[in-house]
C-alpha cells in the first residue's frame, strides 16, 4: 500500500464510517455548451445495488466515467471506496469492477487472452491468475468459450465478456453502464441474475439503466436522473407510491375518445399520459365517482419515471 497523507486517511475512514461506498457532492461536469451533469448529489451506501435511471443524454455515462477518473469534474467533489477523486484514482480503480456501456474489446484476442490480459493489469497476483480467470468465465457462463476470439463471438456473448472482464480482479464495488442493452430476454435474465449474485455476496452495484423493469428488479434505490441532477430517489415501492401512486387507470378508445379523456383530465388536473394505445391516469385510487370506464391496475416505476421525466421509454 502506498503513503497517503493523513488528511486524504481521514477522509477515508470518514467515508468507511458512513458506509459510502461512493459520494459525490455537487458535481457539475460541462462539453463545451453542454453541461452534461449538472449540481450532483448522490450517495451510494457500500452493500447496495444502487440503480441510476434517466432518458438518453441525462447524464449516467458521464457520471460513471467521472467515477473512473476517465472524464473530470469542473467542480465538486467525488470519493469511491474512501479514496478521493482523481487524486487517488489509482487506487479505487485497482478495487472496482467496470463494465462500460461501449464494448473496447479487442477482436483478436481469446476470451482466455483478454481475460488474463486483465488479471494482470488489475494486480491478481501471478500463481492466482488462471484460477481468477475460470472463475470469471464460469461467472459469465462462458467457460465454453475461453478460446474462441472476440471477433467470433454473439454480441450477448461480448457483454457478457465485458462483465466477465470487469470482475476479474473480484472488486468491492462494480460499475454497470447499461448492462443488458441489445440483449436477448434470455441473455438479459441470466445477467439480471448474475448481479443479483454480486449483491448477495456484499458487492456494491451502481447500475445505470433506462429498462425500468431491470431497475425494479434488481435495484435497492434507484436515483432517478434528469438534465444532469438527481430528481428523485428511493426503493422503486416508494417512487411508485410517491410519484405514480398506488393504481393507474388506462382508458382504450378511438383516438378522439382519448383527446376527449386527456382534455378531461388536464382541466381535473388528474396526472395523465398517453401510453400506447391508451390514456393512462395516475392516483387511480382518489378518483371517486368521476372517473371514465377503464381498466385498473397497480402503478409501476415506469409510470413513476414518466410522471417525474416527463419522457416515455422506449
Ligand atoms: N465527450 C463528450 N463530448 C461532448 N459532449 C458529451 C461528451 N460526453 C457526453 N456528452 C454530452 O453530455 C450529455 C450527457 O451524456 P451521457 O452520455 O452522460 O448521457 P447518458 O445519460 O449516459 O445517456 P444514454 O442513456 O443515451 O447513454 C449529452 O448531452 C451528451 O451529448
Ligand atoms: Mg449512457
Amino acid at each position: 500500500m502506498e503513503e497517503h497523507t493523513s488528511e486524504t486517511a481521514d477522509a477515508r475512514v470518514r467515508a468507511h464510517a458512513r458506509g459510502s461506498a461512493i459520494s459525490i457532492h455537487g458535481v457539475v461536469k460541462r462539453f463545451g455548451e453542454i453541461t452534461a451533469v449538472n449540481g450532483l448529489d448522490l450517495e451510494v451506501p457500500a452493500g447496495v445495488c444502487f440503480g441510476l435511471l434517466g432518458p438518453n443524454g441525462a447524464g449516467k455515462s458521464t457520471t460513471m466515467r467521472m467515477l473512473t477518473a476517465q472524464t473530470l469534474a469542473d467542480e465538486g467533489r467525488i470519493s469511491v471506496l474512501g479514496y478521493e477523486l482523481p487524486r487517488e484514482s489509482k487506487q479505487s480503480r485497482l478495487e472496482m469492477g467496470v463494465v462500460p456501456q461501449l464494448d473496447n474489446l479487442d477482436v483478436e484476442l481469446t476470451c482466455r487472452q483478454i481475460l488474463t490480459v486483465f488479471s494482470r493489469l488489475y494486480r491478481v497476483p501471478r500463481a492466482e491468475r488462471p484460477a481468477a480467470v475460470k472463475r470469471a468465465l464460469e461467472l459469465a457462463n462462458l467457460l465454453p468459450r475461453a478460446d474462441t476470439i472476440v471477433k467470433e463471438l454473439s454480441g450477448g456473448m461480448r457483454r457478457r465478456l465485458l462483465v466477465a472482464r470487469g470482475l476479474i480482479h473480484g472488486p468491492r464495488l462494480v460499475l454497470l453502464d447499461e448492462p443488458t442493452v441489445g440483449l436477448d430476454p434470455q441473455v438479459r435474465q441470466e445477467l439480471w441474475t448474475l448481479i443479483d449474485g454480486l449483491r448477495a455476496s456484499g458487492v456494491t452495484v451502481l447500475m445505470s439503466t433506462h429498462y425500468i423493469e431491470e431497475a425494479e428488479r434488481l435495484a435497492d434505490t434507484v436515483a432517478v436522473m434528469s438534465s444532469g441532477r438527481i430528481i428523485a430517489q428511493g426503493t422503486p415501492a416508494d417512487l411508485v407510491r410517491a410519484h405514480a401512486g398506488e393504481q393507474v387507470l388506462e382508458v382504450y378508445g378511438p383516438p378522439e375518445r382519448l383527446a376527449e379523456v386527456g382534455a378531461l383530465a388536464a382541466e381535473k388536473g388528474w396526472s395523465s399520459r398517453r401510453s400506447g394505445p391508451a390514456v393512462a391516469i395516475m392516483r387511480a385510487e382518489t378518483l371517486n365517482g368521476q372517473a371514465p370506464e377503464g381498466v385498473r391496475r397497480p402503478a409501476n416505476l415506469e409510470d413513476a419515471f414518466v410522471a417525474l421525466t416527463g419522457e416515455e421509454i422506449e
